[in-house]
């Protein structure tokens, strides 16, 4: 049961969410139904799957395999390709009264130009987030390990974009990378970085069998799940320090209960995004971790989100 006396809302990007808490792009966000379904829950927000310039299948099965620690997926951006995120738009936002945000992970920044330039001229498009590390299409390396390039892509996609842009970030690991990108991403128009995607090219083996737990790229793929709460929370703690505070920080993983989303906000989220345990869980997982936030806040003395966010104590 949420408590009504405690608010999780929350605004960044110029948007408002009536709940901090939404899904990651990531699982079950890609079809029709997916997005609705996410309608309907308490999410709040609507995030869809990566898309690219066409829909893709993905990488062969098996591509995700989870345990209690966590998972790992090298799904390959399987997605119905941008159009379709387009198209729907405006008939989710009439159904659903929550920004529509679309992930966008073009295979080249040509294509990642032009989607933004087309889906700049749809106002029933709430946010781009513009996913600049995923580790999983076998001779694409993640741009966002590359300084070099970060500085050109956001240069020229800050060109043709007017709309409320986040970048989803991959989990960095150096004191000195996070101070060099956050310096980067400081000089453009970014209203919003998503800390982090999942830490790419990790190993899962099943010692039964002997075997790699998923088929593409030799097993290898992105590692989400309780595995990574440590690191998320490192990076969202990290670029909320070292980002221009107009730029927010949303928080993705190793969210499963309450107590993980309320520690990512103390560490500075104005949102909460959940993939591994949605992935298991369904859309329940929004109004259940929800009403486990609400029952810790109620607990400290806590109304509102900004009651303790970014307040994390140091010695
Ligand atoms: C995938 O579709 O391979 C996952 C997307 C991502 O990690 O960015």
């Amino acid at each position: 049961m949420n408590d009504t006396n405690i608010s999780l809302a929350t605004a960044f990007a110029g948007l408002e969410l009536h709940s901090c808490l939404y899904n990651a792009s990531g699982p079950w966000c890609t079809t029709r139904e997916d997005l609705d379904s996410i309608g309907k829950s308490s999410s709040g927000a609507i995030l869809t799957k990566s898309c690219t310039l066409e829909e893709r299948a993905g990488n062969p099965s098996p591509r995700y395999y989870e345990n209690q620690l966590g998972s790992i997926n090298s799904m390959g951006l399987p997605n119905k390709g941008y159009k379709f995120y387009g198209e729907i738009a405006a008939d989710i936002q009439s159904d659903f009264d929550k920004p529509y945000l679309i992930s966008v992970s073009g295979l080249s920044l040509k294509n990642n130009l032009y989607m933004l330039a087309e889906l700049n001229g749809n106002s029933n498009v709430s946010a781009i987030e513009l996913n600049l590390s995923c580790p999983n299409v076998p001779g694409k390396p993640q741009t966002a390990y590359d300084f070099k390039q970060v500085v050109h892509v956001l240069t020229e996609v800050t060109k043709v974009n007017a709309k409320p842009l986040g970048i989803k970030l991959p989990p960095y690991f150096d004191i000195i990378h996070f101070e060099e990108m956050a310096a980067i991403i400081n000089e453009f128009e970014v209203s919003f970085v998503t800390c982090v995607n999942s830490i790419g090219n990790g190993l899962v083996i099943d010692v039964e069998k002997e075997a790699v737990v998923i088929r593409p790229k030799g097993g290898f793929g992105g590692i989400g799940g309780d595995y990574i709460k440590p690191t998320a929370l490192a990076n969202v703690r990290k670029f909320r320090e070292l980002l221009r505070k107009d730029i927010a920080v949303i928080a993705c993983g190793g969210v499963k209960n309450g107590v993980d989303a309320f520690e990512h906000i103390l560490c500075g989220a104005d949102a909460v995004q959940i993939g591994t345990q949605y992935h298991r869980e369904g859309t329940s997982c929004f109004s259940r971790i929800a009403a486990e936030l609400q029952d810790i806040m109620k607990n400290k003395g806590y109304a509102k989100l900004s009651d303790f966010k970014g307040k994390l104590i140091q010695y």
